[in-house]
């Protein structure tokens, strides 16, 4: 059960404020009958809620894929920078957030969400979700390299040390005339500019990086930079 100014306002109709003064005004009505309180307790399984004759349908939870593009930040708030929040233009929940943070240049799969149980799930470390990584180095990428990643690198200082837990390298192309590599990482941690420090450790530089996975959950190829939309009832569940 969930007060109708409480429910109207969750599903993004305005504030909590706005919305009571739209239910006095009778422009809100709940199984055909007009509801002129706002403390009314409504069951948000079963009742019919319409604001200006339009259903408004209520939902807990909002999940959107969303492929973020180089130049925003994955913060819910940012006086300089455009936030990633601000690309879901249909998001409704004024409680979403990105699972996780991509550096402002980093692309690729953010899942946006206001399910704090899923995020902690995806997040801790305890629960060693895969993220995969596709990167273009600066340098050639080689087996002795995926040798250490799969060992752990040392991303900190002597003093200072900050150890990862193993990574799986894959390279995908390597180019000697240009002096440059793909690859593949994965790994279970997200410690800050963790891929780009692991590559520091071994002399070389990233130069484009993009999230390709998350767990069970892939980039939609079809999703340009800046693209989103809602993850389809398969992916939640396996997630
Ligand atoms: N590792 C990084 O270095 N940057 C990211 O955005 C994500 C992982």
């Amino acid at each position: 059960m969930i007060r109708l100014d409480k429910f109207i306002a969750d599903m993004g109709e305005g504030t909590r404020q706005e919305v009571k003064k739209y239910i006095r005004q009778g422009r809100v009505f709940v199984d055909g009958v007009p509801a002129k309180k706002p403390e009314l307790k409504i069951d948000e399984t079963k009742q019919k809620v319409f604001f200006d004759q339009r259903e408004i349908r209520y939902r807990q939870f909002e999940y959107y894929m969303l492929n973020k593009p180089a130049g925003v930040v994955s913060a819910t708030e940012d006086f300089a920078d455009r936030t990633v929040i601000e690309l879901i233009e249909e998001r409704r929940r004024k409680d979403l957030f990105p699972v996780g943070r991509l550096d402002k240049d980093t692309e690729g799969l953010l899942l946006i969400t206001n399910d704090g149980a899923l995020a902690h799930r995806l997040l801790s470390p305890r629960h060693h979700v895969d993220k995969c990584y596709y990167a273009r180095v600066e340098g050639i990428v080689t087996g002795e390299d995926k040798r250490r990643f799969l060992e752990g690198v040392n991303i900190g200082t002597q003093d200072m040390p900050e150890q990862t837990a193993p990574g799986k390298l894959e390279i995908l192309a390597v180019d000697k005339q240009q002096g440059t590599s793909e690859i593949l990482l994965t790994i279970q941690e997200g410690k800050y500019h963790q891929v780009k420090r692991m590559f520091e450790t071994v002399g070389k530089k990233v130069c484009y990086l993009r999230r390709e996975s998350m767990g069970s959950l892939m980039l939609d190829k079809d999703l340009k930079p800046g693209q989103y939309r809602r993850l389809t009832d398969e992916e939640l569940k396996s997630l």
